[in-house]
């Protein structure tokens, strides 16, 4: 493992710990070397084999073991990442309050790489003053305290307090590890709204005109804000990708159903963006039955009407003074102008902060895991950003975001 980054995987005592080792296996599998760090109470839902077995390392479960290794202190100064999963509403506290109680509360303590927290508790305790004050706390000095998922909790309960899907936190993970001491929650506090997916205008019941896009790049933007400590809703249109992690997820069919859920989300939002594919245009009229087939073999004629422009009307109205509002635009060039004159005469139209030009075509942009693009800025700046993952690209808009929601207003 010479050479591969080192992360601490911390484990505290929650029914989820289960799902921990799952985490674990997707860490170690991508070439992380991890030293897990359970909690007394943790190892009284899984055990120490089982995190040896799957770290394939030692476990360091208390203080008093390897003294002469001074495991309290060389655990953490020596990470790249620590991660806690599931981060119990007991060890948060601890971890807030700054108390040294045990290994990993030590090794909390002694970090000085970005850390990561996955609570898991019941509702109840995740929505408590205290709980909350812990993780204000945690956000306020740099700590990533992914929100919890929405579901099905230990016992018939459901709400607020899953922990996040195994596979989400390990992209979070990847993430910290990618942009370094780049990876601060410089989005905290803020509200931020991002659109996905290709909107779907019906014909009749069965029968709709769409489009190609997966919304993979808003899912990346909504992984990634959350991964920087916004507050992210998340309106999908016809996705079939899993939530990002600590998402709020608004589910539409249509572009007028896109609009209405945008526009309410946008009420209050620091930041909007549509990387949402809406249709720009619906049929006149909606059958109510199939339209069937005649039989003298005519086709019907389908009359189409324009839908609004979402991206163009948010950034006409602004509901929030110093909003940042960021489009896409996928371009190809013509005899008449370069995809870059279409990208700034489009921004120029829709009056947006920032427009990210992707060119399409070669088999970018549409169903793909990566991106490249030119995102262009109001104030006549252009960043440019090389073929790679959509999260990349996702990171660098948010850093003109950031760096725009600094600006005075
Ligand atoms: N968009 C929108 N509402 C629409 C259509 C598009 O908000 N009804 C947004 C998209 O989410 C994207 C941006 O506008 O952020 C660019 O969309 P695009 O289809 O390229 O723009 P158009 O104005 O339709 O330009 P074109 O004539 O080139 O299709």
């Amino acid at each position: 493992m010479a050479g591969s980054r080192r992360v601490v995987l911390g484990v505290s005592g929650g029914i989820a710990a289960y799902k921990a080792a799952d985490l674990l296996r997707r860490l170690t599998e991508s070439g992380l070397s991890v030293r897990v760090v359970p909690t007394a109470s943790a190892l009284k839902f899984v055990g120490e084999p089982t995190w040896a077995a799957l770290s394939g390392q030692p476990v360091a479960t208390e203080v008093w073991s390897a003294v002469h290794e001074v495991p309290h202190v060389r655990l953490g100064q020596e990470a790249d990442v620590v991660v806690v999963a599931p981060a119990t509403a007991d060890l948060l506290a601890r971890a807030a309050h700054g108390l040294a109680d045990d290994l990993l509360t030590n090794t909390l303590l002694t970090a000085r790489c970005p850390v990561v927290f996955a609570p898991a508790m019941h509702t109840e305790m995740w929505e408590h003053p205290a709980t909350r004050e812990n993780v204000a706390t945690l956000r306020r000095r740099g700590a990533i305290v992914i929100e919890p998922a929405v579901g099905r909790l230990t016992g018939a309960d459901s709400g607020k307090g899953r922990l996040p899907d195994p596979a989400e936190i390990s992209a979070v993970v990847h993430r910290v590890l990618r942009r370094g001491a780049e990876a601060t929650p410089d989005l905290a506090g803020r509200h931020v709204v991002v659109s996905a997916g290709g909107t779907r205008e019906y014909l009749d019941p069965v029968r709709f005109l769409g489009n190609r896009s997966s919304g993979r790049q808003g899912y990346a933007l909504a992984r990634t804000a959350a991964a920087r400590g916004a507050r992210v809703t998340l309106v999908a249109a016809n996705t079939v990708l899993d939530a990002p992690a600590g998402v709020d997820v608004v589910r539409v069919g249509t572009t007028a159903e896109l609009r209405t859920a945008v526009r309410a989300a946008a009420a209050d939002a620091d930041a909007v963006v549509m990387a949402a594919a809406p249709a720009d245009f619906r049929p006149a009229g909606l059958a109510e039955h199939k339209i069937k087939k005649a039989d003298d073999g005519s086709a019907p004629t389908v009359v189409l009407v324009q839908n609004p422009d979402i991206l163009a009307e948010l950034a006409a109205e602004r509901s929030r003074a110093g909003q940042v509002v960021v489009g896409f635009a996928a371009e190809t060039g013509d005899a008449a102008a370069s995809v870059l004159d279409h990208g700034r005469a489009k921004l120029a139209r829709k009056r947006c902060d920032l427009l990210v030009v992707n060119e399409v075509g070669e088999g970018r942009a549409f169903e793909t895991a990566d991106n490249a693009a030119v995102i262009l800025g109001s104030d006549g700046t252009a960043t440019e950003v090389p073929f790679g993952p959509k999260d990349d690209l996702a990171d660098v808009i948010w850093d003109l975001v950031v760096k725009r929601l600094a600006l005075p207003h």
